[in-house]
């Protein structure tokens, strides 16, 4: 069969989780959890954040983990294969390629935003970026987003390195990069919080972030927090998936997945606790969008001694960070394209890559040029990220704990995660609980009311009754 190709395994354990954490840290963690917390007003967005990763992600996380090492193919077929192998329908491979869908939609905004990274890596070396006040650093954010031409430019830059690493295949250079420099991002973002902590409104952050207000919590921001647990934990298209299948046969998922998991958590937290002091110090806008990062921490580095090094430093940081998020969004699409055998691991990398750079192009053209194209008044830059985060991440997840939970025998998933006998039987117990309940009717629950139909059945229930 096709799907025999071989792939690689990862050289150890480490290299895994290393792997699957620069996966998981990136723009999602740095970037959009900050901004969407200011969007949906602080605290409470945060608590069901909280209760989404340890609930639903990391139920998640593990069975998506499980799948991709026992299937050992693309997200496509390694579902087909393990399907087949339960005596069910083919049909589960559709679960792998609604994620190649959606990996495909995330790599082409994300790419954009990436490229906003590269560009402040630029600016700082450069040193365009004198002190500025947030007025000033607000100009400076959206001359960027202004510019449809430099946008193209660093959006390009950024795809064809991602495409570069992933042509070459995952070990040299990803693992490299994981292994020295995601720890120094994390050295870097912890320094920040201490300077956000001395120079900023620390206590007005802490409130934010903590206090829960329920009142600023509405329907569509807990689908969007559920959202961004996926988006930040990578799971729900394959990318956890395919890292899984190239797992060498002795690995602990569990325990694997936990450290993945609390890596993540922590990141965010940490970028939520260095923006939002410099926030509220200097009075911007907590709710301001996909700029908010950029904004403040510009702000931050011009009043900062050495802030140009620094600056520079933590773009670099970030861009890289990036870059092993990326590298683990188009990888699946070219695994399930190698898998088909007419193709060389180059030629499908750069399918792959340009496609999402097209519609890549349409995203970055939404912040200016068709700013005003919108459907439900969203832009094209907008549907994107609500429909592959918040709608096909959720749908995908939701499909992944059911086929684990549901259609695989118990016996079997727990023999695939390595649980034996007594030591494991509390734990085995709230992890069924987890994945056979608690996870698909969270989501399913979320769903269905993002999406209207609870309100559409209470009606044709109405009409009846
Ligand atoms: N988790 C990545 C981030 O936080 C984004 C991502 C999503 C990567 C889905 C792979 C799959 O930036």
């Amino acid at each position: 069969m096709s799907t025999e190709i071989k792939h690689e395994t990862w050289s150890s354990r480490w290299i895994f989780i290393l792997a699957a954490t620069g996966s998981a840290v990136g723009l999602g963690n740095i970037w959009r959890f900050p901004y969407v917390t200011g969007e949906n007003g602080g605290g409470a967005f945060v608590l069901v954040y909280l209760l989404c990763v340890l609930l639903v992600g990391l139920p998640v996380m593990i069975c998506e983990v499980m799948l991709g090492k026992h299937g050992r193919a693309s997200p496509i077929n390694a579902m087909k294969n393990l399907a087949i192998g339960a005596k069910l329908s083919e049909k589960w491979g559709m679960v792998g390629l609604l994620g190649i869908v959606a990996g495909f939609l995330i790599l082409s905004f994300y790419s954009v935003i990436a490229g906003w990274s590269l560009a402040y890596t630029f600016y700082f070396v450069t040193g365009t970026m004198e002190t500025m006040g947030p007025q000033s650093a607000e100009a400076f954010f959206n001359k960027l987003t202004e510019s449809a031409t430099s946008m193209l430019v660093w959006h390009s830059i950024f795809l064809v390195i991602t495409c570069y690493m992933v042509g070459r295949g995952l070990k040299r250079g990803l693992e490299m990069a994981v292994k020295s420099l995601m720890p120094i991002l994390f050295l870097m973002l912890f320094g920040l919080v201490c300077y956000s902590a001395v120079v900023g409104n620390f206590g007005d952050a802490i409130v934010y972030l903590f206090r829960p207000n329920f009142s600023a919590l509405t329907g569509e921001s807990i689908l969007i927090a559920l959202g961004q647990a996926f988006f930040s934990l990578s799971l729900g298209m394959g990318s956890l998936m395919i890292y899984g299948a190239y797992l060498p046969k002795q690995t602990p998922i569990i325990r694997t997945s936990a450290m993945i998991g609390i890596a993540d958590t922590l990141v965010a937290l940490s970028a939520g606790l260095a923006i939002f002091p410099i926030v509220f110090a200097y009075g911007l806008e907590a709710g301001q969008g996909p700029g908010l990062v950029f904004v403040t921490l510009t702000v931050a580095f011009g009043a900062m001694p050495f802030g140009q090094i620094l600056g520079t430093l933590f773009f670099v940081l970030l861009s890289i960070a990036a870059w092993t998020s990326a590298i683990s969004l188009l990888e699946p699409i070219v695994a399930w394209m190698l898998e088909g055998g007419r193709l060389t691991r180059v030629k499908a990398t750069v399918i792959g890559g340009a496609g999402a750079w097209l519609l890549g192009v349409f995203s970055l053209l939404s912040f200016n040029i068709w700013g005003d194209i919108t459907i439900f008044s969203k832009n094209f830059f907008e549907i994107s990220e609500f429909l592959s985060t918040s709608i096909m991440l959720p749908l995908g997840g939701l499909l992944i704990v059911l086929f684990s939970g549901w259609r695989l025998k118990s016996d079997t998933a727990l023999e695939w995660l390595g649980i034996e006998a007594k030591e494991w039987k509390l734990r085995a117990k709230v992890l069924i609980l987890l994945v056979k309940v608690v996870a698909p009717l969270g989501v399913a629950a979320v769903l269905v009311n993002s999406s209207g139909l609870d309100r559409i059945g209470l009606k044709i229930f109405s009409l009846i009754f």
